[in-house]
């Protein structure tokens, strides 16, 4: 059951209290009276209170002071104030509105007038109430969730971590295996093909994740050299010779002959373009077309890589989406199944940023395809 309601009745005079305690007699409310007003600041600081009534003409601490008082400390500051008093002067009011407080009445006053004000104000205390004990609720919430969502990455990247001891081993000899290739059957030798390129997937994700993971925590230090993003461009791109045959993909590479050295991690930066071209060559239709331009910003100050795909393309809605950690276009789970982790962006998102760069995607997602670009700023 509720408890309740507390009301501070504060006055110097006897019979102005006990009229008050009349005239509220009728509701279920606990009284507590101070007949001075250190006396009700003394009660506010041990005793929890719905209401205070207070008289503004009282010897020594008067009720302005009082009200200031209870409106400046952060522990009483929401419980309501209302005046009563005899003084009847407008500049009266304007005082104790200034000293904060929620409502005035005068005296005399009659019994219906105080009932209805005071059931209005300790309505508002209520509603107040409410809202910070959900406040504080949801502020808890809010805290274990929190923890449990660390505790949950810490483990993630534990799991990851561990992985990652037993796939060097098993890619290694894999890799051994397939050095003797010629003593397996070719249906034997396709196994062996696909457990390798599955092993390496594996250990790319990990890998992937992991870096994440530091970069996350601001853990990550760049490897920063020169070098040339084409030079890196022409190399990653040719790795997918496969892909264009297979799909009879246009693929171009066109470069301003003006952009010069920069400098940026290259093991990163190659992963960010692999990345790229590995979505462009996997959502490329057959008879598609690719397109990969390197130039400058019209200021010169940035390297504006971009890669544009024919095909399908990426509504608008899912732009944003994209970038975050294991978002996929298609659905969130169909893409694990496939082996892909959507990782890819949430990756290159991280490693342009850590360059100083900003990363974004072009694309209506109506068939006209999709253009990923980046930019790197020329001098870091
Ligand atoms: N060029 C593109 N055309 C159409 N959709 C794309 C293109 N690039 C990315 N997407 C969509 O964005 C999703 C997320 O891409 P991302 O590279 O992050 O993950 P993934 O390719 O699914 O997996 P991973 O890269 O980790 O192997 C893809 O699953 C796909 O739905
Ligand atoms: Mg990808």
């Amino acid at each position: 059951m509720e408890k309740n309601k507390t009301i501070l009745i504060v006055d110097d005079e006897e019979v102005i209290t006990s009229c008050i305690q009349e005239f509220l007699s009728v509701f279920e409310y606990e009284f507590i009276v101070a007949n001075t007003g250190q006396q009700a600041l003394d009660v506010l600081s041990s005793q929890s209170v719905d209401l205070v009534l207070l008289d503004i003409m009282m010897p020594e601490l008067d009720g302005f002071e009082v009200c200031k008082s209870i409106k400046g400390n952060p522990e009483t500051k929401n419980i309501p104030v209302l005046m009563i008093t005899a003084l009847k002067e407008v500049k009266d009011r304007i005082m104790s509105m200034k000293a904060g407080a929620d409502d005035f009445l005068p005296k005399p006053f009659d019994m219906t007038e105080l009932q209805i004000r005071v059931k209005s104000l300790l309505r508002i205390k209520s509603y107040h109430d409410e809202v910070t004990r959900s406040r504080d609720v949801l502020q808890e919430k809010n805290a274990e969730l929190e923890q449990l969502e660390e505790f949950k990455k810490d483990l993630l990247n534990m799991i990851v971590h561990d992985l990652k001891g037993p796939l060097t081993p098993i890619v290694f000899s894999l890799e051994l295996l397939r050095r003797e290739r010629h003593e397996f059957s070719s249906e034997n030798q396709k196994h062996l093909d696909v457990a390798f390129k599955h092993c390496r997937d594996l250990q790319d994700m990990v890998d992937e994740i992991l870096m994440i993971a530091r970069m996350e925590e601001d853990k990550m230090t760049l490897n920063l050299a020169h070098g040339h993003l084409q030079t890196l461009t022409h190399d990653v791109m040719g790795a997918f010779s496969k892909e264009i045959q297979a799909k009879k993909i246009t693929s171009t590479i066109e470069v301003d002959p003006e952009v010069p050295e920069v400098i940026f991690d290259h093991s990163i930066i190659r992963r960010v373009i692999f990345n790229l071209a590995d979505n462009a060559y996997r959502h490329t239709p057959v008879d598609g077309k690719i397109n990969v331009t390197i130039g400058l910003s019209d200021d010169r100050r940035k390297i504006i890589w971009s890669i544009w795909n024919s095909g399908i393309g990426i509504p608008p809605a899912m732009h944003e989406e994209i970038f975050q950690k294991f978002a996929q276009a298609s659905g969130k789970k169909a893409g694990l199944l496939r082996g892909k982790s959507g990782l890819g962006l949430p990756f290159c998102n991280m490693a342009i940023t850590a360059h100083g760069g900003n990363i974004w995607l072009e694309s209506n997602g109506d068939s006209q395809g999709a253009r990923f670009t980046f930019s790197l700023p020329v001098e870091v």
